[in-house]
């Protein structure tokens, strides 16, 4: 009987299932396949298995038990704990397919709860659950070069790492099952401040009449640089926001980060204002915006 603390198969695995081929998975489950694993995609709207079958080739399958049939790891990256359940537990869930000891690695940004108890409904079933979300965006999706945070047993992370490192360039265990979606949280608290302060440095700069991309320039060098300015600065001068990570996204994440907030004691004040700063954006009409686009209300408020 195999040790329940670690999968089987040793080297790397070659036999891979992906489950969701959104803006993220899509491009993710692509690196697989230009890397030579043999990759088995689901969608929920076949259509786009379809398409991405006819870039990469591989095998599509009509639910995620299929899908997982001797996959000796299963991804999945779709969009929040519900979908996560449901691609995951049921008769036509992976869990329902997948061989004893394969792999299911989550890349959606859900829950740690539901983390903790797809792990324990995993391990109840012979099987390995980690959690992995990323950052990065599109762009990190794309050009593989996504930033990985995983919680999980090590033996299990060990195991499946190199697989993630066909699309990860920073991927790390940081502890126990939950642990990767908790840091994700950090991440996205981290964002939320900075997004809003970046927004009012802009929309201030801009009604004294400076010249915002030279300004963005210079103190770019400078204290006040960060992802947020070399990658948004422009843009959000320019006023676009149709492209990157939606707002309707961002307040999925915040109300995750909000929720955990309230069991661990944290507090949250400026992460609960840009979650309601979100919500204003939201209804006007940018649910679908970049995250950048909190400036929108700003510039409404002065209009
Ligand atoms: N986009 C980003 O920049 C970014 C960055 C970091 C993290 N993330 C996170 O990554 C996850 C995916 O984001 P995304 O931008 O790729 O989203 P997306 O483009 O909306 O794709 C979501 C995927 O999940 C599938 N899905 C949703 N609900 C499902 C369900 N109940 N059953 C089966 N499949 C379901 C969708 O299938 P259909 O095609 O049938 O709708 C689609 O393939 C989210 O948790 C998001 O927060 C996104």
């Amino acid at each position: 009987m195999t040790d329940q603390s670690s999968p089987s198969s040793s080297g790397t695995p070659q036999r891979v299932a992906f489950l969701g081929l959104g803006v993220m998975g899509y491009p993710m489950a692509g690196h697989l396949a230009k890397a030579g694993l043999d990759v088995t995609v689901y969608n929920r709207t076949a259509s786009k298995a379809q398409q991405w079958i006819a870039e990469y080739g591989g095998r599509s399958a009509t639910t995620p038990c299929e899908a997982a049939q001797s996959a000796d790891i299963v991804l999945a990256c779709v969009g929040n704990d519900d979908d996560l359940r449901s691609v995951t537990l049921g008769e036509q869930g992976a869990f329902a397919g997948m061989s004893r000891d394969a792999v299911f690695v989550d890349h959606t940004t859900a829950s740690a709860n539901v983390a903790r108890e797809l792990f324990s409904i995993a391990r109840e079933q012979g099987l390995h659950f980690l959690d992995a979300p990323v950052s990065g965006g599109q762009a990190g999706a794309q050009n593989g070069r996504l930033t990985i945070m995983c919680g999980g047993d090590a033996a299990v992370f060990e195991h499946v790492a190199p697989t993630l490192r066909h699309y990860g360039v920073a991927v790390t265990l940081l502890g126990e099952s939950g642990a990767g979606q908790l840091t994700k949280m950090v991440n996205q608290i981290a964002i939320a401040g900075v997004v809003q302060g970046l927004s009012e440095a802009i929309h201030f700069g801009q009604r004294a009449g400076l010249d915002m991309p030279r300004v963005l320039e210079v103190i770019g060098k400078g204290a006040a640089a960060s992802w947020q300015m070399d990658n948004r600065g422009n843009t959000m001068i320019e006023g676009r926001f149709d492209f990157g990570f939606a707002v309707d996204w961002m307040r999925k994440d915040l109300a995750i980060c909000l929720d955990e907030a309230k069991r661990n004691g944290a507090s949250l004040p400026v992460t609960a204002l840009v979650d309601q700063f979100y919500g204003d954006v939201q209804a006007l009409g940018g649910r679908r915006y970049d995250t950048s686009s909190l400036i929108v209300r700003l510039r409404k408020l002065s209009a």
